[in-house]
């Protein structure tokens, strides 16, 4: 399906639509201080990453600290081609109404991202709210791209739910009402039968389903979800979800992908900045286990920059490559302490593996005989040959100690390398956030 998507940012720049499919990243709405450069600095640090835009989570439409970020947002924006629309979040605020009402207020920005035949502001939402009737109301008085989350987050949902397994029968009441389907849950395993990596088949039946009534599809790609807040923790893998899924939207193709997320530390799911002004004075217990000062996730956004220009050109993830500049991009995750902790133990603890994780990006020619080696506690869990494009592993077996990741010559010399800033313990309380370390060169080769 050809499939035109516009960004209104491009036609006010000058340049002609774009046939592309195009990768946002999921922003929590939350406090910003209009006394600093946050806004900016995410605006540009996502462009950097090559983020089209944001899909801005709104859960408190209205509220003046909301307002006001979407502002400071819209204006950091502008004169840039990056793009903002909303997502409502229906898990915090079910009345379509009032996030109508603020759409009202940006649909018509230069900056907000469009897509269609007819170029329509896009709205997405969050939580599954799947209410027929009012959905239709709405976009039947406004002209929008609709393309919401309607799969069921409640617990037996999840990625499993009969949205995925029966879409047709679950979804045909959408036809006149959507213009695209995007789902929430399927970005991770539900967790909760073991180890367990991530499957694409419940998003391919969607996508089928959506395909077949001329609807978009938008795909979720996370690294995982791990949350210990409000009396509650969980986890859902996590491990090698990150480059397992960028892989599976790579051979998929649909038209829209949501990286989830920018900045939702509560979740652990952020690749971006989390600002203080919301964290430390509004959720100051999210920063116990999530922040980016012991917890950075940087580490990861050369990887997305490489699975964005791949999704961009249309190929699988065995032809990623490097970002311009650079020879090999990677990075080293690992959790801080052993499962074995017996402290906030999350749930779907059995789902977690002791493993130190990587992914690296190689270019279509590497250097031969290049490998990897993982080495954690002071001994070598694995040495293997590095090929071109998307190489990653999650390795059994870490030990507490140090944790190191290198790229090898086939000298066995050292030529990048991403060492633990913080050793894995054998600590009793667990915290199931990964630390993320970039790879970084030791030598130039050839
Ligand atoms: C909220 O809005 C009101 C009315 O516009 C204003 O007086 C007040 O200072 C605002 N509060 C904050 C925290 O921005
Ligand atoms: C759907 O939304 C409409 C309009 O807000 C409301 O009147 C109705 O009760 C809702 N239906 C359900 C099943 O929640
Ligand atoms: C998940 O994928 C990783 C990496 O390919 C592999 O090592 C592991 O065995 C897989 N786990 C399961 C439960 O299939
Ligand atoms: C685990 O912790 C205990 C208590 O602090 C310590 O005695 C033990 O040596 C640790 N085990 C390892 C493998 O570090």
């Amino acid at each position: 399906m050809a499939f035109l998507l516009r960004l209104a940012a491009f036609a006010a720049l000058g340049l002609s639509a774009v046939e592309a499919r195009a990768v946002v990243a999921h922003y929590m709405l939350y406090r910003l201080d209009p006394n600093t450069d946050h806004a900016r600095r995410d605006v540009r640090e996502a462009l950097a990453v090559g983020f089209d835009g944001f899909a801005m989570n709104m859960g408190t439409p209205g509220a003046n600290w909301s307002t006001s970020a979407i502002d400071q947002l819209f204006a950091a924006a502008k004169g840039t081609n990056f793009g903002l629309f909303f997502s409502f979040d229906t898990a915090q605020h079910k009345i379509l109404a009032d996030h109508f009402a603020v759409l009202e207020q940006y649909r018509d920005h230069p900056n907000y991202m469009r897509a269609g035949p007819d170029n329509f502001p896009i709205v997405s939402s969050y939580g599954g709210y799947a209410n027929t009737s009012d959905w239709a109301h709405f976009k039947s008085t406004s002209d929008i791209y609709l393309i919401p989350n309607l799969d069921d987050t409640r617990p037996g949902g999840g990625d499993t739910g009969p949205y995925y397994t029966s879409p047709a029968e679950q979804l045909s009441q959408y036809n006149d009402i959507v213009d695209g389907y995007f789902s929430w849950e399927s970005a991770w395993p539900q967790s909760i039968h073991g180890p367990e990596n991530i499957s694409s088949a419940g998003d391919q039946a969607v996508m089928n389903f959506a395909r077949s009534t001329s609807k978009s599809y938008m795909m979720g790609l996370s690294a995982l979800q791990y949350k210990n807040l409000f009396g509650d923790s969980w986890y859902r893998v996590g491990e090698v979800n990150l480059p397992q899924r960028m892989g599976q939207i790579l051979e998929m193709k649909p038209e829209f992908t949501e990286f989830m997320t920018w900045n939702d530390g509560g979740e652990s799911h952020y690749i971006g900045n989390m600002w203080p002004e919301a964290y430390a004075n509004d959720l100051p217990e999210i920063l116990l286990y999530a922040n980016t000062e012991q917890w950075p996730h940087y580490g990861w956004q050369p990887l997305v920059t490489s699975f964005i220009k791949a999704y961009k050109a249309g190929v699988p993830a065995s032809q990623m490559e490097p970002p311009k500049g650079k020879q090999a991009v990677g990075a080293l995750w690992y959790r801080g302490m052993l499962k074995t902790c017996t402290e906030k133990v999350p749930r779907n603890i059995d789902a977690a593996v002791d493993s130190v994780n990587y992914a690296i990006v190689l270019p279509k020619r590497p250097s031969k005989g290049l490998q990897v080696r993982v080495s954690s506690g002071g001994r070598v869990l694995s040495t293997v040959r590095a090929n071109p494009g998307l190489n990653y592993g999650a390795v059994p077996g870490m030990r507490v100690g140090r944790q190191v990741l290198e790229l090898l010559d086939r000298h066995g010399k050292v030529l990048m390398s991403a060492t633990s800033p913080s050793d894995v313990t054998n600590a009793t309380e667990c915290n199931f956030n990964f630390n993320v370390v970039g790879l970084e060169k030791e030598r130039r080769w050839h």
